[in-house]
């Protein structure tokens, strides 16, 4: 049996509007149930590998965040074109293919990320 931590994490009876992408609903004094409680799993199904993952994520996304500035890019009527939350996969699901711009925060961002490349596999 497999169960399915992403319908629970998007049950419209938890979390108000699940589909939109709203970090806020997890801060303030009543926040939403923190997803934390299931993409893990549970009891003993639980992944033994939570905090080695939880970390892995946080300090890619923070390298990633401190190095590159990510935005929307603009639409021909000048608009940015924010991408849906539509994934493709249903185990493992991922992001629809979606455009946007990723430009490096300083010059010397491009030279560490190839001298990386050339030191590391793919
Ligand atoms: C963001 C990353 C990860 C997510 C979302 C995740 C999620 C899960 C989930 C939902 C399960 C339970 C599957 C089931 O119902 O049987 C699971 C199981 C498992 N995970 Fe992870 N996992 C992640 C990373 C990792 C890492 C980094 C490791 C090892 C270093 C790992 C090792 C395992 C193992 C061995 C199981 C099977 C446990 C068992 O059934 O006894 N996972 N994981």
């Amino acid at each position: 049996m497999l169960r399915r931590p992403r319908k629970f994490l998007h049950d419209p009876a938890v979390y108000k509007d699940p589909m939109v992408f709203n970090p806020d609903r997890f801060m303030g004094p009543n926040p939403e149930m923190h997803p934390a409680e299931y993409f893990f799993d549970f009891g003993r199904r639980v992944c033994p590998g939570t905090h080695l993952a939880d970390v892995s994520v946080w300090i890619n996304v923070a390298k990633s965040i401190a190095g590159f500035q990510v935005s929307p890019t603009i639409g021909p009527d000048g608009k940015p074109i924010i991408p849906s939350v539509e994934t493709v996969g249903d185990v493992i699901a991922r992001p629809k293919p979606f455009v946007c711009n990723v430009k490096p925060r300083t010059p010397h961002i491009p030279k560490i990320v190839a001298e990386y490349l050339a030191t590391h596999d793919a």
